[in-house]
């Protein structure tokens, strides 16, 4: 089975050429000049369009347990709406919970996922009980193909961990090749500006801004950053959204250290003004670490250009406004943390290439390319080139769109982003060389994505 993408301009980190592109089965089996290959199976004509290799997103919590409920999308509904937005890899979360293994931790969600996915999917474990057995259990992990293991130094009681047990992983990490991925705010201090809060009668949404300073997301990176470097771990600090972190990023980066950093497009293009926005309204936008300053942005923009930002993920997590944000009405502690966003990533980040802020090769470098290198799945990800798993997006840089809960796909009641005009748009999607997205609809199947066995981080030299 071949099919032939013509006319298009393919990208890639160094930019982009006029080009075609020949699948054959599920792979890239070559990339020419225009017009070496005339006849395919199916030909695709991406005449004025451009040709990338699929989204990676590395920040996805699919039906996540939390605060009493769930996020709303399954793997089923929020690949499909991954799939729709050209996104065709997703590393989602497993949660260890407190008590439990690692091992069977991974075994519970590959029960929610395997089988249920439209596109490809990865793990990564989120560490929330450190002791001798959990590390021993680092290594199954690894061997089983998640290389990456998220702590927070947020949610004392929940996640949390504290400095010693963090620096325990991470020995573990250094010592193993594997990535620390750190949720990094300070937990202990925002509890007590958030009992506090609550205490004098404060419990609207922009609270939750209010009460988790961005100097606290500094502070707990700066620390994540010397743990990493008295112990010699790699460290990937996760939804990134303040200018203090970005520096401590930018510093640790320049004296040499192995950290990386990602953004979400929520910091880019959301503030604490959407937070505060009148009634119950703010809880649509309860995230953590949440919303800030619009000051910010620039300053995020800029370490996308430096490369201080290395990746772009979505950290979906949604839930919906009616039924499940409502939980914390009066009580914006009580407000499950997260928002939709899996489907809007690559759009919103072209946003940045019309905008002048990054560059196209930029932008498939954040959205695409890194997170593979990153995350242990480059050539087989992230790149268009012969060998490479046929994940392709075929882009309309010129068409518009609105985006709206109208007609979004994720299975969540509200839009993040109601009424965005976006310049661009995705016309067609391949998966492993199935077309799952065409200006015909979606012609994807849950059970077609595959779980990613992934290596380690492949920018450790
Ligand atoms: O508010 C957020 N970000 N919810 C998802 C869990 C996390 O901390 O990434
Ligand atoms: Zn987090
Ligand atoms: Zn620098
Ligand atoms: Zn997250």
């Amino acid at each position: 089975m071949r099919t032939l993408i013509k006319g298009g301009t393919v990208l890639s980190p160094t930019g982009g050429v006029l080009a075609d592109v020949l699948v054959q089965d599920e792979q890239v089996a070559a990339v020419t000049a225009p017009g070496v290959f005339d006849t395919a199976d199916t030909v695709l004509d991406a005449t004025g369009k451009y040709v990338l290799p699929g989204g990676i997103d590395a920040h996805t919590h699919m039906e996540m347990p939390f605060g009493g409920t769930f996020s709303a999308d399954t793997f089923e509904t929020g690949t499909t709406a991954a799939a729709w937005g050209g996104t065709t890899t997703i590393i989602d979360f497993a949660v260890q919970a407190k008590g439990t293994s690692l091992v069977s931790t991974l075994d519970k969600w590959h029960e929610k996922a395997d089988g249920n996915c439209a596109v490809d999917y990865g793990f990564h474990m989120i560490v929330s009980d450190v002791n001798d057995a959990t590390l021993k259990e680092m290594e199954t992990c690894i061997d089983s193909g998640v290389t990456s293991f998220k702590m927070f130094m947020a949610y004392p009681g929940v996640f949390y961990s504290t400095d010693g047990e963090i620096l325990r992983a991470m020995q573990k990490a250094r010592e193993t090749g594997s990535t620390i991925m750190m949720h990094a705010e300070n937990g202990i201090a925002i509890d007590e500006l958030v009992a506090q809060a609550l205490a004098s009668g404060k419990g609207e949404p922009v609270q939750h801004g209010l009460t988790r300073p961005s100097a606290l997301e500094g502070e707990a990176t700066s620390r994540a950053i010397t743990l990493a470097q008295v112990t010699g771990a790699p460290l990937y600090i996760v939804h990134l959204s303040a200018a203090e972190a970005l520096s401590a990023v930018a510093e640790a980066r320049d004296s040499g250290q192995h950290v990386f950093a990602e953004t979400c497009p929520q910091y880019l293009y959301l503030s604490i003004d959407d937070l505060a926005k009148p009634g119950f309204e703010g809880a649509k936008y309860v995230a953590s670490p949440p919303l800030r300053e619009k000051r910010h942005q620039a300053d995020l923009w800029r370490g996308l250009r430096t490369n201080d930002l290395s990746v772009v993920s979505t950290d979906h997590c949604p839930f919906c406004f009616k039924d499940q944000k409502e939980l914390g009405r009066g009580d914006f502690s009580k407000i499950p943390n997260g928002m939709p966003g899996v489907e809007h990533r690559m759009d919103l980040l072209h946003q940045g290439v019309v905008a002048g802020e990054i560059s196209l090769g930029r932008w498939v470098e954040a959205c695409s390319t890194t997170p593979a290198r990153m995350f242990g799945l480059y050539p087989r990800k992230g790149v268009i080139a012969p060998g490479s798993d046929a994940d392709i997006v075929i882009y309309d840089p010129a068409a518009r769109q609105t985006l709206s809960a109208e007609t979004h796909h994720m299975n969540v009641d509200y839009s993040a982003y109601e009424g965005f005009e976006i310049t661009g748009k995705v016309e067609t999607v391949l998966s492993r060389g199935k077309v799952v997205v065409s200006p015909s609809g979606f012609s994807g199947g849950t059970g077609h994505g595959r779980f990613l066995s992934r290596e380690k981080c492949q920018y450790l030299n």
